[in-house]
């Protein structure tokens, strides 16, 4: 939504005064390091050009009302004083926790449009929480830096929304740079920008929505996460950061089996993030086609998050020329990307829709976007 049209709707809801603050953030594809945010790994992720923008005005009297236009425009009314874990229900959560994070003591209205597609994996609650906290950051000026936003709004999702996720996908939609991806080290959140000129090399990332929605609160997640947590312990290191293949096969003996796996792919992925960054680097993008098929593999096989709509897809893309392709966020559905030559878009497409109706599976969406900016003013 344009800047004038969000202010219209807000107007139109909530009436006319004051001074209207417009923002947005954006959603994220992670182009590599899946499920090892949380185990203060490496993560590449980048912005993309589908994003959630905010209109937002300060009131007096402690009151917040909010409203979104995919909910039919109906504001709900909150009490600021109010606002904590177990206050409001559903959607409004997101927003409610980020008032809470942030300790917001003060009234405001609120109007959301969201445009990342939710259930995708493209992260649209995560770019509703961050558009909402540097909206916040803004209006009161509270001089959050944007790795504390980050942290705020990730403690927004796991103790207001009670979603155990790591921080990948907040800080990507703060810090995301259009033409890079961001190295996040989620270890200390220090960041380095990674060129990501897909365009030069006549390649494109395309963007498979296999509309099979995940659940996070649903406990896949949060067990995948537990498995992690307890090898690290059994193995007395702090996390699987700390781990290496060879420490890992000295303690197998010590895991149960779904421990050894879970911890296989931690450490395999993290090396195959920075092998990806120096395979950027070079332009190898051959390499790179290889070392997303086996973090595929590894999502897949050792840690049990695909489903078999997301393989039917990798395997659909590179049965048709894709130079690799991998499943994307939490799993359990959501969305593939896959790395093929710009030529073959219309082929492969094809090809997994196709796939997807031989299957009896509902058609799939399709997107693509270039690395985006993070969050900012709407101007
Ligand atoms: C979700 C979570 C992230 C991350 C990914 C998997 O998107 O929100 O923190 O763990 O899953 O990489």
């Amino acid at each position: 939504m344009q800047k004038e049209q969000l202010i219209a709707k807000f107007q139109e809801l909530y009436g006319e005064g004051g001074e209207i603050r417009t923002y947005f953030a954006p959603g994220r594809v992670n182009l590599i390091g899946e499920h090892i945010d949380y185990s203060q790994g490496f993560v590449l992720p980048f912005a993309i050009d589908l994003y959630t923008s905010v209109a937002i005005r300060k009131r007096n009297d402690g009151i917040v009302r909010i409203a979104s236009s995919q909910r039919n425009q109906h504001f709900e009314t909150f009490e600021v004083s109010k606002i904590k874990p177990g206050y409001g229900n559903g959607w409004v959560k997101y927003p409610l926790g980020v008032l809470w994070a942030l300790g917001i003591s003060e009234g405001v209205d609120i109007f959301i449009d969201g445009k990342v597609p939710s259930g995708a994996g493209l992260s649209s609650s995560a770019a509703l929480e961050c558009s909402i906290a540097f909206v916040l950051n803004e209006l009161f000026s509270l001089g959050k830096t944007l790795k504390e936003l980050a942290l705020l709004t990730q403690k927004a999702e796991n103790d207001y929304v009670g979603v155990p996720c790591g921080i990948m996908d907040q800080s990507i939609s703060l810090m995301g740079k259009s033409g890079f991806a961001l190295l996040i080290d989620c270890g200390d959140l220090s960041t380095t920008l990674v060129p990501l000129d897909l365009t030069r090399a006549d390649l494109q990332l395309l963007i498979i929505d296999t509309g099979v929605h995940h659940a996070l609160v649903d406990g896949g997640y949060a067990e995948r996460r537990a498995s992690c947590e307890s090898a690290a312990a059994k193995i007395g290191v702090a996390s699987m950061r700390q781990l290496s293949a060879a420490l890992l096969e000295n303690n197998q003996k010590n895991l149960t089996d779904s421990e050894f796996m879970r911890a296989r792919h931690a450490v395999t992925e993290i090396a195959r993030v920075l092998e990806t960054v120096t395979k950027l680097r070079e332009s190898d993008y051959l390499a790179v086609g290889k070392i997303l098929n086996e973090s595929h593999r590894s999502l897949r096989d050792d840690y049990t998050v695909s489903c078999p709509e997301s393989d039917l897809v990798v395997n659909t893309a590179n049965a048709n020329g894709a130079l690799g392709a991998r499943m994307v966020g939490g799993g359990f559905g959501g969305s593939v990307i896959a790395l093929i030559d710009r030529a073959e878009t219309g082929k492969i497409s094809i090809a997994i829709e196709q796939a997807f109706a031989n299957a009896d599976y509902k058609p799939p969406r399709f997107f693509t976007s270039l690395p985006s900016d993070g969050a900012s003013l709407i101007n």
